[in-house]
């Protein structure tokens, strides 16, 4: 039994598609959905139209992914028929929301929550635009922040946490004191990769943001400080490509497992396939609920 409740959400797997990686559409996700996700989670939805960097921004690095493609997106007023359409989404669907102020995710939140996503994550990690970690970095930002869009919201909150900060778990507590109902950490790593024979960033944007098994340590070692910090739940992730890497995280005291860059290494049905390995290990182990990993 690989079933879970999270926020009091009833989920039929642990493992969730994380945001940014293919959460365009509602067909898309409902794709994704029928190969095995738990959950999933849109693409982070912003103020108002904006293009995103010029490529190049994404490429492959040796064990991940390296990015900076920029927040792009239609704008919260512009989706046209998708928000009407969420609820055609087969699973809970978790609604992500970047702004440059606390008036923007306030304005966003409100209007989204309309369509009633299963949970709004707050991303306030985003290494990727000049301003885009300005909330996460800072306990004071991040309190203001989760206090007012929770006066506003009747949907859970989730801040989207970065480990590009001091001290991850003094944010969390910040987040849990402030009303947040849940934490999903890690964002990518943020850094500057130069060709060395080039001299020149790899990224158009110049700096980048890096997932995938790379970060993995890193992504275990954020979540088990977040853990120790808080008592909400963890939506964890950063480099989950196998049910043995998941059963990890939850080891780690997340309850829910993100995947991102994994679905490029392993495609779609990833979801499918760590299910599955998750259950093996599970009866392997001689474990009957994921609880119980935990
Ligand atoms: C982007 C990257 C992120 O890590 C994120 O949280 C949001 C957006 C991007 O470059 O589009």
């Amino acid at each position: 039994m690989i079933n879970t409740t999270f926020c009091k959400i009833e989920l039929q797997s642990p493992l969730v598609l994380a945001s940014g990686i293919l959460g365009t559409s509602v067909d898309i996700m409902n794709r994704v959905a029928e190969n095995g996700a738990g959950a999933v989670t849109t693409k982070s939805i912003g103020p108002i139209e904006r293009q995103g960097h010029n490529n190049p921004s994404v490429i492959e690095i040796e064990n991940g992914l390296y990015n900076a493609v920029g927040l792009p997106t239609p704008g919260y007023l512009n989706m046209g028929d998708e928000l009407k359409r969420w609820k055609e989404i087969k699973v809970p669907l978790i609604a992500s929301v970047y702004g440059s102020s606390i008036r923007d995710y306030v304005h966003i939140v409100e209007y989204l929550q309309k369509y009633k996503p299963s949970i709004i994550e707050l991303n306030i990690s985003c290494p990727n635009k000049d301003d885009g970690m300005m909330f996460g970095a800072s306990p004071r930002l991040t309190s203001q922040l989760v206090r007012a869009v929770k006066a506003v919201s009747s949907i859970p909150i989730m801040p989207k946490l970065t480990p590009n900060c001091d001290n991850i778990g003094r944010i969390a507590k910040e987040c849990e004191k402030s009303g947040a109902d849940a934490i999903c950490a890690i964002n990518t790593v943020q850094k500057t990769i130069i060709h060395p024979e080039l001299k020149v960033p790899l990224l158009a944007y110049g700096k980048g943001g890096i997932s995938g098994p790379i970060i993995r340590e890193i992504a275990l070692e954020k979540v088990k400080e977040i853990r120790e910090a808080v008592k909400i739940p963890i939506l964890g992730l950063g480099g989950i490509t196998t049910g043995e890497d998941a059963i990890e995280m939850l080891k780690a005291g997340a309850t829910l497992v993100g995947i991102g860059s994994g679905v490029y290494s392993r495609g779609i049905d990833i979801f499918k396939k760590v299910n599955e390995e998750i259950k093996q290990i599970m009866k392997k182990e001689g474990y009957k609920t994921l609880g119980e990993i935990k």
